[in-house]
C-alpha cells in the first residue's frame, strides 16, 4: 500500500480525497516538482525545494512551509520502504479549495499539499540515446515557473511517441530551447552550448550541475542560445533532467547527429555526473 502525505498528513493514497473544487483541478493554479532518490538519499533536494519557493511566491501561494516539505520527502522514503534503490518524490501545491473564481480566494483559503514518493525505473537506455523532434513551443511566457499547467508540454511528448521517437524539442523563435520534461544540451566540436536561463526555460537543477561539471573539468561550455539553422553544424546534443539524467540524442527530425551515436562528449558528461550521484 502507498503511503502518501496529503494535508498535513501520512495517508494510504486511496484515502486521499481531493475536491472537484480543488483550484489544480479547476485552473491548474498550482506548482510541483519532482526530485530523485539515489539509495534512498534525496538528490539535489536544497535546490529543488528553493526552486518549489520560488515558484510558490511567483505565484503568491500562501500558508505553506516549503522547507518543512523536504522532511515530508524523507519521511515518505522511509515508510514505503524506499530507501534502496531509486525512486521519485513527487510534490505539488495548489491554491486549495473554493468556488471558482479567477480571482485568488477571498477570503484565502489553505492550500493543497500532496506528496507521493515512487520506484523509478528508467526506461530509456543512456548508451544508446534516443531521437527526438522539434516543436513549436506553444507555452506562456513564464517557462521558469514549474507550474502543473503541463497541456503543451502533453500534446509535445505525445506528438513525440507519435513519431516513434523520445522527446520532443521545443523551439520558439527559431532558437531550440529544452525538451518536454528536460532541459537541452548541444555539442559542436568540443564546446558544450545550451540557451540561456530566462523566463522561457525551466531552470533545470540538472542543467545548472552539468554547466558545473564542464566548468570543473575544463569542458567549454556556452549559454547562449543555439538556432535550428545551426543544427547541421552540431556534433553531438543530449538532453537532461531529475529522470532523464544525461541522455544522448543521436537523430533530430531524421538526421544523425555526428556519427548517429552517442558521442564523446556526452559520454564524458555522463560520466562526470555519475560521479556526482551519492
Ligand atoms: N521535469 N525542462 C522542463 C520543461 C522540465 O519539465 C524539466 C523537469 C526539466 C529538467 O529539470 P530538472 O533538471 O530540474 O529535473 C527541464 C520533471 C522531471 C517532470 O516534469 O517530470
Amino acid at each position: 500500500m502507498t503511503t502518501v502525505y496529503f494535508n498535513g498528513q501520512y495517508v494510504s493514497k486511496d484515502q486521499v480525497r481531493i475536491s472537484p473544487d480543488d483550484r489544480g483541478f479547476l485552473f491548474g493554479d498550482g506548482v510541483y516538482e519532482v526530485v530523485r532518490t539515489y539509495g534512498g538519499k534525496l538528490f539535489a533536494l536544497e535546490a529543488h525545494l528553493a526552486r518549489l519557493h520560488f515558484g510558490v511566491c511567483e505565484l503568491g501561494l500562501a500558508g505553506v512551509d516549503v522547507n518543512a516539505l523536504g522532511a515530508v520527502a524523507g519521511e515518505l522514503i522511509q515508510r514505503n520502504d524506499l530507501t534502496s534503490g531509486d525512486a521519485t518524490v513527487y510534490f505539488q501545491v495548489t491554491r486549495g479549495t473554493a468556488p471558482r473564481t479567477h480571482h485568488f480566494p477571498d477570503p484565502p483559503v489553505p492550500p493543497t499539499v500532496y506528496l507521493q514518493a515512487a520506484r523509478f525505473t528508467p526506461k530509456l537506455d543512456p548508451a544508446k540515446g534516443i531521437a527526438a523532434i522539434t516543436v513549436p513551443d506553444m507555452r506562456w511566457a513564464r517557462c521558469d515557473i514549474k507550474t502543473i499547467q503541463l497541456l503543451p508540454n502533453v500534446l509535445a511528448n505525445q506528438q513525440a511517441r507519435a513519431a516513434g521517437v523520445g522527446d520532443a524539442l521545443f523551439v520558439r523563435d527559431g532558437v531550440l530551447l529544452e525538451g518536454s520534461h528536460s532541459a537541452l544540451f548541444f555539442v559542436f566540436g568540443q564546446e558544450v552550448r545550451t540557451a540561456p536561463k530566462n523566463n522561457y526555460i525551466l531552470p533545470s537543477i540538472t542543467r545548472e550541475i552539468l554547466l558545473e561539471l564542464c566548468r570543473s573539468s575544463g569542458i567549454p561550455a556556452r549559454e547562449t542560445p543555439v538556432f535550428l539553422h545551426e543544427l547541421p553544424r552540431a556534433t553531438e546534443a543530449f538532453i537532461a533532467g531529475t529522470t532523464t539524467e544525461v541522455m544522448p540524442l543521436v537523430r533530430i527530425d531524421g538526421s544523425p547527429l555526428g556519427d548517429g551515436t552517442p558521442g564523446p562528449v556526452t559520454r564524458r558528461l555522463q560520466q562526470l555526473f555519475r560521479g556526482r550521484i551519492p
